[in-house]
This record gives structure tokens, sequence and C-alpha cells, in this order.
């Protein structure tokens, strides 16, 4: 039995993920802020220590797989200490567990948005990995009426921070597979609330073209996940992967 721990399992995209896993007989270590065998709010460090170390009691201190997913969209700067600290930091805390298996592997959801406009000052203290300049970055975008530049921020940040780490001597360097996967729109109950008001939903239908089948189930994000932390992933590290009905080829063009 593999045994994987699944942030965000409560909802959406964890919780079908956490679901697929379960089905195939793994153990899965859900982490979320209630409904999950871990309930810790990643959103705080101490919140994100505490849900290390109950993960690393319930697995023994080994780990085949770490997938973050919990996330938090809006105007609020939830969207950097959770999508980006609390992705990063528990995958940080998770990774000695990881590099004691004998095929891990790790994946963090990103997202399409990504690629949008960031607020810099707050992407460069992600990336300095100093949470309070982050927060008071964040803060002072929100005060500014920029917050819309939040959300892509962290995700912006994760992203950036993942084609770095992953090919370094603490993830690749340990045989631990580390990857991204970017989605586009998702139904779940975070982005329901687009789907409701008539004004975002025209917003998100021009920021996200999805000439592919349209907007995607959890399902098919978690199936996506769950390949790239099966032992079958032997090589794939510090990629991006847009699955996202071709938003992201439609918007940035054929230039690689
Ligand atoms: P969701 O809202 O259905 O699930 C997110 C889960 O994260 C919830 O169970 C929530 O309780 C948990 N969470 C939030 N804050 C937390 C905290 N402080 N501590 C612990 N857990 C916390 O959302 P969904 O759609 O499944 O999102 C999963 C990931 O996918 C997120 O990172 C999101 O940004 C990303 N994503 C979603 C898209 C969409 O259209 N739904 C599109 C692109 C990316």
């Amino acid at each position: 039995t593999r045994t994987i721990a699944v942030s965000g399992s409560a909802s959406g995209i964890g919780r079908a993920l956490a679901g697929l896993l379960r089905d195939q007989g793994d153990k899965v270590i859900g982490i979320d802020l209630a409904g999950a065998e871990v309930e810790a709010d990643l959103s705080t460090p101490e919140g994100r220590s505490r849900a290390v170390g109950e993960v690393l009691e319930l697995s023994g201190g080994t780990l085949d797989g770490a997938v973050a997913c919990a996330g938090v969209s809006g105007l609020t700067t939830l969207t950097v200490t959770v999508n980006f600290f609390g992705a990063v930091e528990l995958l940080e805390g998770l990774r000695p567990a990881l590099a004691r298996a004998e095929r891990p592997r790790a994946a963090v959801v990103g997202s399409i948005s990504g690629t949008q406009p960031v607020d810099d000052d707050v992407v460069r203290a992600c990336l300095e990995g100093d949470e309070p300049t982050a927060l008071k970055a964040a803060e002072l975008s929100l005060e500014k009426g920029k917050g819309r530049k939040l959300y892509p921020s962290g995700k912006s940040a994760v992203a950036q921070w993942l084609r770095k780490a992953a090919v370094g001597p603490d993830w690749a360097g340990e045989g631990i597979a580390l990857n991204l996967i970017a989605p586009g729109v998702v139904r779940t109950p975070m982005s329901e609330p687009l789907f409701a008001d008539e004004k975002m939903f025209k917003v998100m239908n021009e920021a996200v073209p999805m000439p592919l089948n349209g907007y995607a189930d959890a399902e098919v994000i978690a199936e996506t996940l769950r390949w790239l932390i099966s032992p079958a992933n032997s090589h794939m590290a510090g990629q991006v992967i847009y699955v996202d009905g071709g938003a992201e080829a439609t918007l940035r063009g054929p230039e690689v």
C-alpha cells in the first residue's frame, strides 16, 4: 500500500483525488480545515507545522506521495498565505518523509491564473520565503484596489518555486518527482460563484478560453494528479502542466 498525503481533501479537486487513490487501494492522509484525517489551518506557520507533525505520525514517517491541493480564491490575503506558503511549507515539511520512500512523488495544484498579471512585490517576497513581507504587500495591494492580482501572484509564485526546487538537490536529487498541474476552470465549490454571477461568468470566459471540451470536472484534474504521483512517473520533474482545455496555448500562442 502506498501512503499519500493530500491537502484540501474535503472538497473539489483534493476530494476527487483522495477518492481515486482510496479506490485503487492507497492509504490517504487528508489535510483540511475540517472533515479530514488531519484538521489544520494551512494559512499559518503553526497550522502548517501541526499538519506536518500529524501527517508524519499517521504515516509512520515515510510517505510515497504528497499533493498540495488546498487553496482559496477571491480578494483575500489567503490567496498568498494558503496558496503559496501553505503549499510550499507543507511540501517542504513532508519532504524528508518522501525521501524515505522507494519511489516518492509530489505535486502542487497551481492555476492558469499564474499566467495573468501579478503584484511583483508579493511574488518576490514569496520566493524569498518572507511571509510577513508578502502579507504586508498583499494587504497594500488590497488597499490600492488591486486585489485581483493576488490570486495570480500566489499561483505564479508557487509555479516559479516549483521550477527551481523540483530540479534541485532536495527534490530531484533525492529521487522525488515534483510537478505542478495548472487547471483552467474546474467545476468545484470554489468556482461556483463564477457560474452563478452573469458578469463574472462573462469575465471568466474571456480570461480562460477552453476550446477543448469546456469546463472540467474535478475528476479530470484528479486523474492527472494520480498519474503524476504514480510510480509510472519516473522522469517528469519541474513541469507546469496545463490541464485547461487549451486555454494556455490559446492565450500565449505557439511560442514555447
Ligand atoms: P475547493 O474550494 O472545492 O477545495 C479547496 C479545499 O481547500 C477546501 O476543502 C478547503 O477547506 C481547503 N482549504 C482552504 N483553505 C485552507 C486552509 N487554510 N487550511 C487547510 N485547508 C484549506 O476548491 P478546488 O476548486 O478544489 O481547488 C483546489 C485547488 O485547485 C486550489 O489550489 C485552487 O486554487 C486550484 N484551482 C481551482 C480551479 C477551479 O476552477 N476550481 C482552477 C484552477 C486552480
